[in-house]
């Protein structure tokens, strides 16, 4: 049995956001059923195209274990079998732009009406406010988030980040505001809107820099390389390069051929609990003792000599050198690891957290498994969906659609031409 077995999600999602959350609830046992425009469908499904006629890799990497319908719910007859849908569903995610739904007729209030016990979840781009109607994509969320802000380096552009935390973690959000609601419902009966917004989810992942924010009004960021550098501190929190986030102070490093290889480096963290372990290491044995080296109070004005000299310790060593002598020794340290090692470490295979997908148009393909997993509740991943596979499927035997009910439907338009040949 899987943990939500029995949930039925209608997943009215697009794009990067809503898939990520149901792609979650896909691997944690939901029955994912998902709603696309005939003929056009997820409009990832045509974006960064590396196999022509093929589903892209975009599309097919957010939406395993999922089904797919093609509806159009701006068709009387699509209304009708949305409304069939939102009835048979526990719950309804959608990211469409601020009052889409609202446009095609279903207002909370009539999702209400139509299913009481049903978890509304929606991403926005904004939470209420002068910017609440704005649509909004990943950058811009970083931007407004205050990741970008206090990404970089201090002399450089405000940076985004590789990681989709606008996207992805906001879907990451909302599925947590999900199964929580979820929950609820199992002791009120009643079911709930959930609303994550792109900007918040960006704000929570930032918390550290907020804080940062007020112990400014406290003096000088001292764990921050400008410190160090004898450069002042304006008056909100500036971009800290490779510094590390917390009260350790750390750095990217160059590893052994950094020259010709753009990822030969390693994060190296000097904790105060192993500064002795370090010191050792690198063969500075009087820092342990010297009055400048041995707190880290007094280290903080140093800390750019102090990495240059174990740079210099870095780089006659691989990173994987690195981090096998300095393991260890609980000296935290990790390998800057590039897309390429990571496609080739089997140790992931082994966990799941990589998977290799068979897809009918693409061939075999590696995707990212669930991050999360739960022992009594194992993630098999499936292949998306093709656009509308689903359709008939999901009409007949979760609507209730047979005979010439099923046809009417579908002489109605309102799933897709596709589907209307499959019928005959
Ligand atoms: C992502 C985003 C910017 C994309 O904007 P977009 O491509 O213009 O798409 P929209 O969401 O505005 O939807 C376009 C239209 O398609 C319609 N549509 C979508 N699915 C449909 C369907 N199955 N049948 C009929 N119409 C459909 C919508 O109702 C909308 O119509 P409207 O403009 O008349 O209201 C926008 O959806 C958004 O801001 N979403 C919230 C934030 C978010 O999730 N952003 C991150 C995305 S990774």
């Amino acid at each position: 049995m899987k943990a939500l077995e029995g949930i039925k999600v209608l997943d009215f999602t697009h794009v990067q956001s809503g898939p990520t959350c149901t792609q979650l609830l896909g691997w944690f046992g939901a029955d994912v059923i998902k709603v696309e425009r005939p003929g056009v469908g997820d409009a990832t499904r045509q974006q960064l195209v590396d196999k022509p006629g093929a589903d892209s890799l975009y599309f097919t990497m957010l939406n395993h274990n999922k089904r797919s319908i093609e509806l159009n719910s701006k068709n009387e007859t699509g209304k009708e079998v949305l409304t069939r849908l939102i009835e048979e569903c526990d719950v309804l995610v959608e990211n469409f732009a601020p009052g889409a739904l609202d446009r095609m007729g279903f207002s909370w209030e009539r999702i209400q009406e139509i299913n009481p016990r049903i978890i509304l979840a929606s991403i926005k781009g904004f939470g209420p406010g002068r910017y609440e109607d704005c649509k909004v994509y990943e950058n811009v969320a970083q931007c407004v988030g205050g990741s970008a802000s206090t990404t970089g380096f201090r002399d450089g552009l405000p940076m985004v980040s590789g990681a989709q935390t606008g996207d992805s973690g906001t879907g990451l959000h909302l599925c947590l505001g999900i199964v929580t609601a979820l929950f609820q419902r199992e002791k009120t009966g009643r079911g709930q809107k959930v609303s994550a917004a792109m900007q918040d989810g960006v704000l929570n992942l930032c918390r550290v820099k907020l804080r940062d924010q007020q112990r400014l009004e406290a003096g000088p960021l001292k764990e921050y390389s400008q410190f160090g550098e004898g450069i002042e501190f304006g008056d909100s929190v500036p971009r800290a390069g490779n510094d590390s986030g917390g009260g350790q102070p750390g750095r990217i490093l160059k590893c052994k051929g950094w020259e010709t290889d753009p990822n030969a480096y390693t994060y190296f963290i000097i904790q105060a609990a192993i500064w002795d372990k370090v010191c050792d290491v690198i063969g500075e044995p009087e820092w342990k003792t010297d009055e400048g080296y041995a707190t880290p109070d007094a280290r903080n004005d140093k800390l750019n000599q102090i990495f240059e000299r174990i740079e210099l310790w870095t780089m006659e060593r691989s990173k994987f050198e690195v981090m096998e002598i300095c393991n260890p020794l609980n000296i935290p340290v990790g390998p800057i690891l590039s897309m390429k090692e990571i496609m080739e470490d089997e140790g992931l295979y082994k966990t799941g957290t990589l998977v290799k997908v068979d897809h009918p148009e693409r061939g075999e393909y590696v995707s990212v498994g669930s991050p999360i997993k739960l022992s009594d509740s194992p993630v098999e991943v499936s292949r998306s969906p093709l656009l509308g596979e689903h359709t008939q499927e999901i009409l007949s035997s979760v609507l209730g659609y047979n005979g010439a009910d099923l046809e009417r439907v579908i002489d109605s338009g309102a799933v897709g031409e596709v589907k209307r040949q499959a019928a005959e």
